[in-house]
């Protein structure tokens, strides 16, 4: 045989060999890509029949309406003195129920008003820390008007900023909202945007210390490092558990704040987070997402992450106020408060305390907006379907809800800030 021959032979087996090196390989991987599925299949079933327990337990021991706390402690928990936290304990000293890390406390304020007079207002903020059992904490952003404006700043941040102090008396209604962390032992990770990050670490405090063995990870993601709120508690977290990855995402830094961050047991990036980021760092896992962040991150990330592959029902979100977020198979309608179908068209509505009647059509917003734009007298909070304080009893017709609404309306009654109307339909108000 000639030598050109031989090394022709011997290239061919050389390309057989590899072929059928790589045909294993893959197979190897198709064989882990099949069982990686099935076990995401049987955590979702599994998780999903865990949630389906919790929401069948009776409500947490909680109270009625509105219960007074004082303020234990108040401190600054940023470099740009812009986020507060305030410590509350019960004024009648009687045990506080717990709640799941993720939820709520509603506020009635008594704030001043341009005219020097009192307005009273009722706002949500999310508990900052873990379960105490004698204690809550929330941790406040100061709102401040936007640039070039000449509204005034936020009533309630920035009452709670200049005239709450130590001693001073709040009044609060129990913990509540759907944005909190699973019992199960799913990894998990934290995204949080700004003062997003609240809830987050109420989730991340009580999963560390309850479930140690967790994989958890949290990019949260501010512009700067002067921005950066409740640092402090961040680094001691990562530095006790090295299970906890702490990833800080700066879209905006100023000169030294990379450098000077990273001298701490933290992971510091340049940029926004984005599933970019998520792809190249997080290992293949099944994990459950938590996002709280402003309406432009959610309405970017969600969308972003069902893309990437991840099933809808492990991403789980929140936003501090109205938002919008596209989803895959979106199916919003809370059961048993109304229904969801076709938008629909125009609708009498009539408001039976004010004796007012209209017709309502698609674009006139929420009930709540409606009743508003006829100068009808509505309270409002969150209007965000989280605090209750919209709730309003319906003498007759049918509601469409908006958005599944985190706060339970009673029976009967719907909640003006996520619904329209479905059929003619009479309120209370
Ligand atoms: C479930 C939930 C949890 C929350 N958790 C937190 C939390 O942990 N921490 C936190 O800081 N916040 C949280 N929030 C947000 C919080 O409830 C308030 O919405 C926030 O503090 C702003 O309220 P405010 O009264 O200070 O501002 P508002 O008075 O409501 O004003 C909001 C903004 O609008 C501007 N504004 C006022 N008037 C006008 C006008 N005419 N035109 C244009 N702009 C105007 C103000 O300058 C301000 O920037 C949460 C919200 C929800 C729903
Ligand atoms: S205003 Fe809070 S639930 Fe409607």
């Amino acid at each position: 045989m000639a030598s050109l021959d031989l090394l022709l032979w011997i290239a061919a087996g050389i390309l057989l060999q590899v072929a059928v090196y790589l045909l294993i390989e893959f197979w190897r991987h198709w064989k882990a890509y099949q069982a990686l599925r099935n076990v995401v299949a049987e955590l979702d079933l599994a998780i999903s029949d865990q949630a389906a327990l919790e929401l069948a337990k009776p409500a947490i021991a909680s109270w009625r309406g509105y219960r007074a706390f004082r303020v234990k402690d108040k401190r600054l928990e940023d470099q740009a003195g812009q986020v507060c936290s305030f410590t509350l304990v019960p004024e009648d000293d009687k045990p506080l129920p717990p709640f799941l890390p993720g939820q709520f406390l509603t506020f009635q304020l008594e704030a001043p008003d341009a005219i020097g007079g009192i307005q009273s207002v009722i706002r949500c903020y999310s508990l900052s820390d873990a379960p105490q059992p004698d204690n809550y904490r929330i941790s406040v952003k100061r709102a401040i008007a936007p640039v070039g404006s000449h509204v005034a700043g936020g009533i309630s941040s920035n009452y709670l900023h200049d005239h709450v102090e130590v001693g001073s008396r709040l009044q609060v209604r129990a913990p509540a909202g759907h944005f909190h962390i699973d019992h199960s032992d799913a990894p998990v990770v934290l995204i949080g945007g700004g003062i997003g990050i609240t809830p987050l670490l109420s989730m991340l405090s009580w999963s560390l210390a309850v479930q140690p063995g967790r994989d958890l990870w949290l990019f949260y993601g501010v512009r700067n490092r002067a921005e950066l709120a409740l640092q402090g508690q961040l680094q001691a977290l990562a530095a006790q558990h090295p299970g906890f990855h702490l990833h800080l995402c700066l879209s905006n830094p100023q000169a030294d704040d990379l450098d000077e961050l990273r001298l701490g047991p933290v992971h510091v990036h340049h940029g926004r987070v984005g599933t970019a980021l998520l792809r190249r760092l997080l290992p293949l896992k099944p994990y459950q997402f938590y996002i709280c962040g402003p309406t432009p991150m959610l309405q970017s990330l969600v969308p972003a992450l069902e893309e990437w592959g991840v099933p809808s029902g492990r991403i789980h979100f929140e936003a501090f106020g109205p938002a919008s977020v596209p989803r895959k198979n979106s199916v919003s309608a809370a059961p048993g408060h109304g229904q969801q179908s076709d938008k629909p068209g125009a609708v009498l509505v009539t408001f039976a305390k004010s004796g007012q009647q209209a017709s309502w059509g698609p674009g006139m917003g929420t009930l709540l907006d409606f009743a508003e734009s006829l100068g009808i007298d509505v309270q409002s909070g969150c209007r965000a379907g989280g605090c209750g304080t919209c709730q309003t009893s319906i003498r007759s017709g049918e509601v469409v809800y908006t958005k599944a609404p985190d706060f339970d309306p009673e029976p009967g009654s719907c909640l003006l800030c996520v619904c329209i109307p479905k059929a003619a339909l009479t309120l209370e108000a």
